[in-house]
């Protein structure tokens, strides 16, 4: 199937390229990009586009590389009640994501190498790009590392412990020499547990409010500003998960200033919400680390903005309706983001001017390409076509089903402007919106 794009708004954050132009998709990669000098200049397709090829409008659309999001949890195997990898991608390819990175907090845990084996050969069979991530430490117990090179073997692109942090100093270290020995990206879900009160729930006002102990800022930058001096003199792609509070914020531009090697990701969650939607949602806004004050969101505006913030990531953590209909203190923290992603970031950051169309996309494409090293992100000729066209201005109202078997976001009934039209993955088309 060969694709062409008519007259769309081409962006490719990696190069600042941002015209208005036409996309030919020939074979699964992108054989054409040209440039119109007005609207009614037509290339003329039926010399450039085979027979079978499939004329898309762009007219309204923005072509942007295809969305890479670096933080999800299929929750395949073992906890497929909640998401598997086929609706797992099904979602990635209807919020405008043609890469994801898959968490390794399943059941079992992906630590070793039948787990892996087996999710890497059902997830190469998907219709979007998914990578998996291993764990960190054995049974994500934080006691004894996992065999990362055999791991790395074997196919998995990064190594996390996401969901619990790596406590023990001592084997953080080693883990981080290892994967700069391997040159592969360590994702760091930083919260202390020794700091942490209740998770789920930022201390202050709200936890307060709701008689809870709730997850204090520090419990975060504390165990960031560690790790970061552990790794100044390692080096290793030291990616820092989820950032909420502001006082992360400023250890990551201090440690960047120093020339210390990190990454650093922020979900849309984040951005675009405060804890007070926990006292409107309850269940449904608890989620590790916690939505924090409007100070903290803005100190995130702020870091991925000047650049302190590389990545934003959704960490599309699905539940069950059981499972988030208990009380806020009991239910499950996390929340979905996949199909969310895009229309979030649009509403709350881009609408508002406090955030460039470009960054945002910057921070969906080029950026989670580099952690992993990914020959991705990019909208250029020769490359594998990977698009997403979206309406910047097409409003909607979050439904309260989707593509993910779970619909565990605070978001619902909401309306958000901006709406993914066409994922393209490697040529194909894999979503157009209804
Ligand atoms: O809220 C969260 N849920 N944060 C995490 O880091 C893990 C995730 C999950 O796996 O549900
Ligand atoms: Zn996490």
């Amino acid at each position: 199937m060969n694709i062409y794009i008519n007259n769309a708004r081409i962006i490719d954050p990696a190069t600042a390229m941002d015209i208005r132009g036409d996309l030919y998709i020939k074979d699964g990669v992108i054989r054409g990009i040209y440039e119109r000098a007005h609207e009614n200049s037509d290339p003329d397709i039926k010399k450039i586009a085979a027979e079978d090829t499939i004329i898309i409008d762009g007219t309204g659309l923005i072509a942007s590389p295809g969305f890479i999001d670096v933080h999800s949890h299929f929750r395949d195997p073992g906890l497929t009640y909640k998401e598997d990898i086929i609706t797992g991608a099904s979602a990635a390819a209807a919020g405008g994501y043609t890469t994801v990175v898959c968490m390794a907090n399943t059941k079992p845990v992906v630590d070793n190498e039948e787990v892996l084996d087996d999710l890497i050969k059902r997830e190469s069979a998907l219709p979007v790009n998914v990578l998996q991530d291993a764990s960190v430490t054995i049974g994500l117990e934080g006691r004894e590392l996992t065999d990362m090179e055999t791991l790395k073997k074997h196919g998995a692109a990064g190594f996390t412990d996401d969901g619990v942090p790596v406590c023990d100093k001592e084997l953080l270290r080693e883990a981080l020499l290892k994967c700069r020995e391997l040159d592969v990206p360590i994702s760091l879900h930083e919260e202390d547990p020794a700091l942490l009160g209740s998770p789920g729930v930022n201390r202050g006002r709200v936890s307060d409010a709701l008689s809870l102990k709730g997850a204090p800022s520090e419990a975060e930058y504390k165990l960031v500003m560690r790790d970061l001096h552990i790794n100044r003199s390692i080096g290793a792609k030291l990616d820092i998960q989820h950032v909420s509070a502001k006082e992360t914020v400023e250890a990551l531009r201090t440690a960047k200033a120093e020339g210390i090697r990190v990454f650093s990701e922020v979900t849309p969650q984040h951005l675009s919400s405060t804890e007070d939607l926990v006292l409107k949602k309850g269940s449904l806004a608890r989620v590790n680390p916690p939505l924090r004050t409007e100070a903290d969101r803005q100190a995130l505006i702020a870091g991925l903005r000047d650049g302190t913030i590389d990545i934003v990531a959704t960490d599309h953590a699905p539940h069950s309706k059981e499972e988030k209909s208990r009380p806020v203190e009991t239910a499950p923290s996390g929340m979905t983001g996949l199909e969310t992603a895009l229309g979030l970031l649009l509403t709350n950051l881009y609408a508002t001017g406090e955030l460039s169309l470009s960054r945002i996309l910057y921070c969906l494409t080029k950026a989670p390409a580099d952690l992993y090293g990914l020959d991705a992100g990019r909208i250029r000729l020769g490359g594998t076509a990977d698009v997403v066209l979206f309406d910047p201005d097409r409003k909607w109202i979050v439904p309260d089903e989707f593509y993910s078997k779970a619909s565990n976001t605070p978001y619902i009934g909401d309306e958000l402007k901006g709406r993914v039209i066409y994922t393209i993955c490697r040529g194909k088309i894999v979503y157009s919106c209804k």
